[in-house]
């Protein structure tokens, strides 16, 4: 494992790379990263780092950003078959005959879908600024918010705004029961409940807060509360638990693993970065009708 981290730490400063990684990945990859963010900081991260080689250490539609945002670096994706189903529920295909099914209608993509389907939408959102993006589109204008219909309803619920559905969801979050969290309430009782908006609308109605995974690590840092019942994938615990060692984290729930997040390791990173492969490679043309939607959400 030392010898591991030190050839990772060699062929980085070799490569000039820098490896961003996303909240949810294994804590000891957190830990070799030198930047570990939700799926907006780490967009902004990848725009701004003008670094010659990213490895980007999350599930594929994240590289995949990362690389529209920083044309110029090699972006690799150490284990190239990392995906997120949800993302996988927006067929290109299918947005598109939507679009010209539905011509007036403005198409919000949450940021998890594939660069192919961003290429047929208006804008995109992550969970940290879906409520800003929905609240910049003319109210007048009618609205499909895909793929994943739970943080599309969340959203339109705190917004009072009517949007459409797409039937996408993420299989980690969907999987948490009301009845769990009425359990778990009781059992902790002191414990603030923080849940991440890929809950469906029936948790989310019962949490304290519903955040992104950073900003569930800002909440955190800041509360002066000392306990909290933690419902979203387990891999944020590692950073709860390291930046605030006087306060307690439960998750709501074993069942909260995202498996593919876990498919990046020590080893193919260090393989990525002797290999310089597996990259994201995009065609230029997709490529520059998928960056569209992102940069519209970053100039917000
Ligand atoms: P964040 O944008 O909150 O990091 O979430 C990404 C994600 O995939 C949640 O399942
Ligand atoms: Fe996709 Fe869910 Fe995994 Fe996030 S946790 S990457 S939405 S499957």
């Amino acid at each position: 494992m030392i010898d591991l981290k030190e050839k990772i730490e060699t062929l980085r400063r070799c490569r000039r790379a820098v490896i961003l990684a996303h909240n949810y990945v294994e804590g000891e990859v957190q830990d070799i990263a030198d930047f570990v963010g939700d799926s907006l900081e780490l967009s902004i991260k990848a725009r701004d780092v003008q670094a010659p080689v990213i490895v980007f250490c999350g599930v594929r539609f994240m590289a995949e950003t990362a690389k529209l945002l920083s044309p110029e670096s090699i972006v690799l994706h150490p284990a190239p078959h990392a995906g997120c189903p949800m993302a996988d529920m927006a067929d290109a295909a299918e947005v598109e005959a939507y679009r010209q099914a539905h011509p007036d209608t403005e198409i919000v993509a949450y940021v998890n879908t594939t660069a192919a389907t961003k290429a047929h939408v208006d804008i995109c959102c992550t969970s940290a600024n879906a409520e800003k993006v929905l609240n910049a589109i003319d109210p007048a204008r009618p609205v499909m918010f895909l793929p994943d219909q739970n943080l599309a309803a969340n959203v339109s619920a705190r917004l009072n705004r009517k949007v459409a559905l797409w039937p996408g969801f993420c299989p980690t979050h969907n999987r948490v029961q009301p009845e769990t969290i009425r359990r778990m309430r009781t059992e902790y009782p002191d414990a603030l409940l923080l849940v991440h908006p890929e809950c469906t609308p029936s948790v989310v109605s019962l949490a304290d807060q519903a955040l992104s995974t950073g900003g569930m690590l800002r909440y955190v840092r800041e509360s002066d509360h000392r306990q909290f019942l933690i419902g979203t994938e387990h891999g944020i615990l590692h950073r709860m638990k390291k930046e605030n060692p006087d306060k307690e984290f439960i998750p709501v729930t074993p069942l909260m693993n995202c498996p593919n997040m876990k498919k990046i390791t020590l080893e193919n990173i260090a393989d990525a970065l002797e290999n310089l492969s597996p990259r994201i490679e995009l065609p230029s043309e997709l490529a520059e009708r998928a960056r569209r939607p992102i940069e519209r959400m970053l100039a917000l």
